[in-house]
């Protein structure tokens, strides 16, 4: 085995993915390791189907629970899959806690390993993604920077220049093949009556924002708020986890906001490319706003994708509903900035940095 990657969430499956598909057209063998930290459907098996990748060799099942547990019950797993799998090289994808089980678990064996979405920072080290990445980039062998100022980091954290690629992001490759696709067979407007309607599309999940009762009611505030100024519904795919808190703290969802399950790849992407305007608090989904010019609205204190905000495309609202209606207002319309990600060819980037017996693809790009 050449490449094994270890995943575990809906955001690395979508990402990786393009790598690995990349893995098959120049016949790279690999094996993928799934921490099980995701599992429901909705958030794992459908992103397989979608993007056309082939079952794990391992499926660690871990499911659900506190940080320590979660974390070290995948790496005592991730370490008996690379024992049995003798992989060259370890990929891992982003900063959650499947990334740091799966970079620590190659750091103390005989493999290298590659982060893919090496650099980023939001310098908040209360968030457990940036412990996460900040601790994944100081173990890996082969930084895959997605832009000029995260390999800035990097060097900046005294990692060395040889081991830096700026690849662009994979999330653009994942966008290029997919839109047409969708704009295709999604039918997911018409199921959720939004055809030829103005709507925002809201994604809120990450701990920090959702945990807290307070911050995830403002935050919904915020976008009834900015969805009655400009007569737009807010379309709200929910997250398991800010489901169970809708539940658990009692909360009303405001008129505006209408929460739907978690949306398909190929159904999201069509909703991002329709919308007016993206709300969210998702590191991919600000990416992808920015990708496909729609504006975005970030309702975070700090972002670890400062391009977007430097591109015109986002702009930091906190949780504060007047601070996200007044954002929602000045970002609304806007369109007209260059991707900061990169060409869509991250992925072969990727793999071209590899020390790996690389071969031709079958399909050139
Ligand atoms: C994780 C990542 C986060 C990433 C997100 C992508 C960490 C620390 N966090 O957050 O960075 O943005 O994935 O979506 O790694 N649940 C389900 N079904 C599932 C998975 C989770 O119902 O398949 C529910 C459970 O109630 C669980 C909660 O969601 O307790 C949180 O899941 P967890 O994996 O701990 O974190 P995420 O919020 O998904
Ligand atoms: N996504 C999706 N359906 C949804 C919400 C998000 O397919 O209902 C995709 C989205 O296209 C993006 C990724 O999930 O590529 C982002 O994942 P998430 O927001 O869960 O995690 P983060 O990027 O914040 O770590």
């Amino acid at each position: 085995t050449e490449i094994a990657f270890v995943l575990g969430t809906r955001p690395e499956i979508i990402k990786l993915a393009p790598v690995i598909q990349a893995c098959d057209r120049r016949g790279i063998g690999y094996v993928i390791v799934h921490t099980g930290q995701h599992y429901s459907d909705s958030l794992d098996s459908v992103f397989f189907d979608q993007l056309d990748l082939p079952d794990p060799e391992y499926d660690l099942a871990v499911g659900s629970g506190p940080h320590g547990e979660q974390t070290a019950e995948m790496l005592v797993g991730v370490e008996r899959a690379l024992d049995e799998t003798a992989p060259e090289v370890v990929l891992v994808q982003g900063d959650t806690n499947s990334v740091l089980a799966g970079a620590l678990a190659a750091s103390k064996m005989d493999t290298e390993l590659g982060h893919v979405e090496a650099g980023l920072r939001s310098f908040d080290r209360e968030m457990p993604e940036e412990t996460n990445r900040v601790l994944a980039d100081h173990v890996a062998d082969y930084h895959f920077a997605p832009t000029d100022r995260s390999k800035g980091y990097l060097l900046r954290e005294g990692i060395s220049a040889f081991r830096i690629t700026v690849t662009g992001n994979t999330v653009v490759d994942a966008v290029e093949r997919n839109l047409d696709i969708a704009r295709e067979k999604s039918t997911v407007l018409a199921d959720l009556g939004l055809a030829g309607s103005r709507y925002f599309l809201l994604t809120a999940h990450r701990a920090e924002n959702v945990d807290d009762e307070e911050r995830f009611r403002n935050l919904l505030a915020g976008a009834q708020r900015a969805g009655d100024a400009h007569d737009a519904d807010v379309i709200y795919p929910m997250h398991p986890r800010s489901r169970s808190r809708v539940e658990e703290f009692g909360i009303d969802l405001p008129p505006r906001v209408r929460a739907v399950e978690p949306l398909e790849y190929l159904d999201f992407l069509q909703a991002t490319a329709s919308a007016d305007l993206v709300l969210t608090d998702s590191g991919g989904v600000q990416e992808e706003a920015c990708v496909l010019g729609v504006p975005c609205v970030t309702m975070r204190d700090n972002t670890e994708r400062p391009e977007t905000v430097d591109a015109g495309a986002n702009r930091l609202s906190s949780c504060d509903p007047a601070r996200i209606e007044r954002s929602v207002a000045e970002m609304l319309g806007a369109s007209d900035w260059e991707n900061p990600f990169g060409d869509g060819d991250a992925a072969e980037r990727i793999l071209e940095a590899l020390p790996l017996q690389t071969r031709s693809p079958e399909v050139s790009q």
